[in-house]
């Protein structure tokens, strides 16, 4: 089939590539002509494990293009599936400024019979609102056009292996030839498809993530009452996880959940409630505990060593390990919390990190604190001298660091796990002060 994919983002580009290598002609269209050209070259704008590699396979093949080219992305093919962004407003709804320039560019350049696939997370209502707009704008009767509702649910860090191995494919619409179009694209995937209508779809998206975002919560609130009572909270999850009515995913403790899904996700969810008058008292105390698990470490951080005038070690920013993506980063947040609890020096250890330039700060910070922040590459001289080290990201390169030379290097071994990482008898070994997540008593 001939599919132009609209955004060439984390979930569009993998779209593009999986479909590509599916056997599908795929045309990947984007405004920013800079990530176009970077594409056709066979280099990836962000890191993904594996894409880099299926990029320039695709391309070698021919089987894969990317274009600016509004008019040719839209009259090449049949199939056109949206995976523009669909970011936050101050106000917490999601913004549709993206999905709806897509549409003007559909009514646009149309040329023959299309169906519209939403792969954006978009708010209950949206699918319905876009067949709504399109048909406005369209003459229907020569140019019959159908959306179909086709959430996504990959993760960043493995989504490949998502897209390949789907948990299911939920396709959400109103005509069905439009929705055996869809589940044509993936015949070649093994995937339990859910058929239903838009809002339900859309609803099983945003759902699904809040329950996923209230699951970490869950574990992060019984982890401040397992770290006061001595149980051990990675312990506790494994021993719910086996219930497989609970299951061991999404229920490890840490700093928090980022990115740039959940926190927005959550929020769109809490907006739309509050519009029907829906006191949604779970989600809201779920998004309560994530904005404040990161005050709640830092305080625990500072029962043991005052942080006023000290240097302290940051790995990790970027809100997850084997991304670039540092949306919404617990990692970044707990630099800021530091930063405003007097710390004099925050040095950085990041993979995807080079220059202070490169971090996407959550709020405005004065040219005098940014001052304070340095981005090391050298692990040892980054640990030379500091206070403590706080590890924010699973990165797997920081379980491999020469951590028991590194006690040596600092001035105070105090090592803070926020994501209990590290193994806590071999660090306590080595000579650290480890401290971790309700790791209970050792
Ligand atoms: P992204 O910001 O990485 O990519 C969006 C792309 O859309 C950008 O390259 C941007 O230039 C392009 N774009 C914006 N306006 C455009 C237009 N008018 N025409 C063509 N291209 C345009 O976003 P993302 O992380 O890939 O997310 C995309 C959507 O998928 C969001 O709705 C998100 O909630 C959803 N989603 C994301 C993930 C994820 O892990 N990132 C997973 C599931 C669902
Ligand atoms: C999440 C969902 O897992 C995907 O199914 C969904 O498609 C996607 O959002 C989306 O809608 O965009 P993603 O944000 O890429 O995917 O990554 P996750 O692995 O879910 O992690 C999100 C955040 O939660 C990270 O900050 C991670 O560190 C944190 N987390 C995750 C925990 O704190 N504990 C856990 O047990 C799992």
């Amino acid at each position: 089939m001939k599919i132009t994919v609209i955004g060439s983002g984390y979930v569009g580009t993998t779209t593009a590539l999986v479909l590509s290598n599916l056997g599908h002609e795929v045309i990947g269209y984007d405004v920013d002509t800079l990530k176009v050209k970077m594409l056709n070259n066979g280099i990836l704008p962000f890191r993904e494990p594996g894409l880099d590699q299926l990029l320039q396979e695709k391309l070698k093949s021919g089987r894969i293009i990317f274009t600016s080219d509004s008019r040719f992305a839209i009259t090449q093919s049949e199939i056109l599936m949206i995976s523009v962004g669909t970011p936050s407003t101050l106000s917490g709804n999601a913004d549709l400024t993206y999905i709806q320039q897509v549409i003007e560019v559909i009514a646009t350049h149309i040329n023959e019979p299309k169906v519209v696939v939403t792969k954006s997370t978009v708010p209950i209502g949206t699918n319905r609102w876009m067949q709504q707009q399109l048909e406005a704008r369209i003459d229907t009767n020569k140019y019959p056009i159908e959306v179909v509702s086709n959430p996504e649910f990959l993760r960043e860090g493995s989504a490949l292996h998502d897209s390949y191995h789907p948990s299911r494919t939920v396709i959400g619409g109103e005509v069905n030839s439009a929705i055996e179009k869809v589940k044509q694209l993936y015949s070649s995937l093994q995937t339990s498809y859910f058929i239903c209508n838009y809002e339900t779809a859309e609803m099983i998206k945003y759902a699904s993530n809040g329950f996923l975002a209230v699951k970490i919560s869950y574990i992060n609130e019984i982890a401040r009452l397992a770290d006061v009572v001595g149980a051990d909270i990675d312990g506790v999850a494994v021993g719910m996880g086996m219930d497989p009515r609970i299951s061991p995913h999404h229920l490890h403790a840490g700093i928090g959940y980022g990115g740039s899904c959940f926190p927005k996700d959550v929020d769109e969810l809490l907006y739309l409630a509050t519009q029907k008058k829906i006191n949604l008292r779970l989600l809201k105390q779920g998004k309560h505990i994530n904005d404040s698990q990161i005050a709640w470490f830092v305080q625990k951080v500072e029962s043991l060593l005052p942080l006023k005038g000290k240097r302290v070690l940051v790995l990790g920013v970027t809100f997850k390990e084997d991304t670039d993506d540092q949306r919404e980063s617990p990692g970044i947040r707990l630099i800021e919390h530091l930063l405003d609890r007097g710390v004099d020096e925050i040095r950085v250890i990041d993979p995807t990190v080079t220059s202070l330039d490169q971090i996407r700060w959550s709020k405005d910070l004065l040219d005098r604190e940014k001052k304070r922040v340095n981005i090391f590459t050298n692990e040892d001289e980054a640990a030379t001298g500091v206070h403590a080290v706080v590890l924010t990201t699973t990165w797997p390169q920081f379980s491999t660091y020469p951590w028991q030379k590194w006690v040596g290097l600092t001035e105070s071994p105090y090592l803070f796990d926020g994501r209990n990482f590290l193994n806590p008898q071999e660090m306590r070994r080595f000579g650290w002060h480890y401290v971790g997540i309700a790791r209970g008593v050792t």
